[in-house]
């Protein structure tokens, strides 16, 4: 999506608005030469930018203004008001920015800005070479920022996986779903890399790091040297050793290749067993659900996702579910699998040509234990993402660092503080000592009470997480703007700290 593509409504900005009709920090949307634009006024300045987030087309509008940025409501991407620059990830693109005339107590939005020139770092400091572990979130807006801030020395990414970095959430959704192209799922093209110069080398799995020469050795034999290195390598699905888990309509969701099986497999398919009430198994079970699929889940717990968001979140959603015609199967797990059924431990058996796996990943940390890198249920890392190994970093679902909001060590599975913490480490890598401090979308199971504001049932609400009165996480429900002024008010939080 880019912001040309929005129709355009309200003012022509060109025509100007009187400077006295903007409130301080208020936005008003417009259109000017056929785009969308944003005028927003802070202080005595007036800014304007393209209206639609560059990622996936969401209102900026709807969004909030935190000082000279502006961020959006969908998944809370944040741009520059100044040079229209995309900040913080999920955007990877800026959006248009323009030039704001003053004149006779009104603001005329004019010619769309230059984009500025390209930076170049040359301190004798910087890394010659950068290589990146991994080909997903993390790696991807590492080798991106590394670009974006100046950085030409070398950047090598290798990458296990047989396609170029993707929007892996979109696995169990819309592509699932039959509602999204495979050509929504790639990051980047192919292109971008080779035009940015980052050599991305696909089905390259590494096998061993070694700190002290600061070489690595992949499995096809190879040896690469690293000045600076960012392991990045994601999560593995966990595995159910049970009887029948082998069988060949039994599917794991983690690559695009397993998400592409797996469509491939539904349109043979009838009847599905999920296993797991977690946000995977939910999410493919809706998907299944849109390709009219029956579907039972099976899960352990007797309400789903009962331990992070609490038993009304979590009754609210399988009700939803229901409403869909979902069947559950709680309190009880799957005792084995054959071609046509799957039987629980509680004696029923359900019918299934097709059975899902969803029962949670673990982080993949063989390469840093082999490497002798600290572990605490993840790579242990500090507040600049570094590893217990100097110039060694790593970011995304295998990183466990220390969360100023909770005071505890965390580790998050989520692709936006994947992208965000790869952006962080590139800046860290180029010396800048930045904190990982963005609020994660994080959910505490250390909650001991949850307080719901608004209507569940009316899908309209925000839930808080406490622990000892101190906020330490909000859910919204159709609370778009909630769910950002949440993230600024625990972004503020984390820094009276
Ligand atoms: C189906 C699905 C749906 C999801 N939905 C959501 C969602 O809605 N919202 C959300 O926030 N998160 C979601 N997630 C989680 C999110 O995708 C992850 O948190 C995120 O991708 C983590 O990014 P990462 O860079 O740490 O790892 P990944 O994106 O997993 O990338 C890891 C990379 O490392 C590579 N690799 C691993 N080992 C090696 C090796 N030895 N050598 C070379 N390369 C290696 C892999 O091939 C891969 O390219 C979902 C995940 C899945 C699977
Ligand atoms: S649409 Fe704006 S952050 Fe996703």
């Amino acid at each position: 999506m880019n912001s040309d593509s929005a129709t355009p409504t309200g003012p022509d900005l060109r025509k100007g608005i009187a400077f006295g009709d903007l409130t301080d920090g208020g936005m008003l949307a417009g259109h000017a030469g056929g785009e969308a634009v944003l005028l927003v006024r802070r202080g005595e300045d007036v800014f304007a930018v393209g209206a639609v987030c560059t990622h996936y087309g969401g209102p900026l509008a709807e969004g909030l203004v935190v000082g000279e940025t502006v961020r959006c409501p969908w998944h809370h991407a944040c741009f520059s008001l100044r040079t229209g620059e995309a900040l913080r990830a999920p955007a990877l693109n800026p959006v248009s920015c323009f030039h704001v005339e003053r004149r006779n107590g009104a603001a005329y939005v004019q010619e769309k800005l230059e984009k500025a020139a390209p930076r170049e770092l040359t301190s004798p400091t910087l890394p010659r070479s950068v290589v990146i572990v991994g080909g997903g979130a993390a790696a991807n807006a590492a080798a991106e920022t590394l670009r974006n801030e100046g950085y030409r020395g070398g950047i090598t990414m290798l990458s296990a996986d047989d396609s170029g970095p993707y929007d892996r959430p979109n696995l169990s959704k819309g592509f699932l779903a039959g509602s999204a192209e495979e050509d929504w799922i790639p990051l980047r093209s192919l292109d971008f890399y080779r035009e940015h110069d980052i050599d991305l080398k696909l089905r390259a799995c590494v096998a061993e790091v070694d700190p002290t020469s600061r070489t690595l050795r992949l499995v096809d034999g190879s040896e690469l040297a690293f000045d600076a290195l960012l392991l990045a390598t994601g999560a593995e699905p966990v595995r159910l050793n049970l009887l029948g888990g082998n069988l060949a309509h039994v599917h794991y969701l983690r690559t695009l290749a397993d998400s592409r099986a797996l469509v491939a497999k539904t349109e043979a398919s009838r009847r599905a067993v999920v296993i797991g009430a977690s946000f995977i198994g939910l999410e493919v079970t809706a998907s299944l659900r849109a390709r009219t699929i029956e579907v039972d889940v099976v899960a352990p717990e007797t309400i789903p996702m009962e331990r992070i968001l609490g038993p009304d979140a979590g009754n609210f959603l399988r009700q939803l579910h229901e409403e869909h015609g979902v069947t559950f199967h709680l309190g009880t797990t799957a005792a084995s699998i054959t071609a046509r059924r799957v039987t629980l431990k509680n004696g029923e058996s359900l019918e299934a040509d097709l059975v899902v796996m969803g029962v949670g990943v673990r982080p993949s940390t063989s390469l840093a234990e082999h490497a002798g890198l600290s572990i605490d249920r993840g790579v242990a890392v500090n507040e600049f993402l570094e590893t217990s190994a100097p110039g060694i970093f790593a970011a995304g679902d295998i990183a466990r660092w220390p969360d100023r909001l909770t005071g505890e060590s965390i580790r998050v599975e989520h692709f936006i503080v994947a992208e965000r913490q790869g952006q962080t480490v590139a800046r860290n890598i180029l010396g800048a000592r930045e904190r990982f401090d963005a609020v994660p979308f994080f959910w505490t199971e250390q909650w001991d009470k949850a307080e719901i504001e608004g209507r569940l049932k009316a899908r309209d609400c925000a839930i808080s997480y406490r622990r000892g009165g101190k906020k330490l996480a909000v859910a919204t429900i159709g609370r778009d703007l909630a769910g950002l002024e949440a993230e600024v008010e625990l972004e503020r939080a984390i820094a009276s700290e």
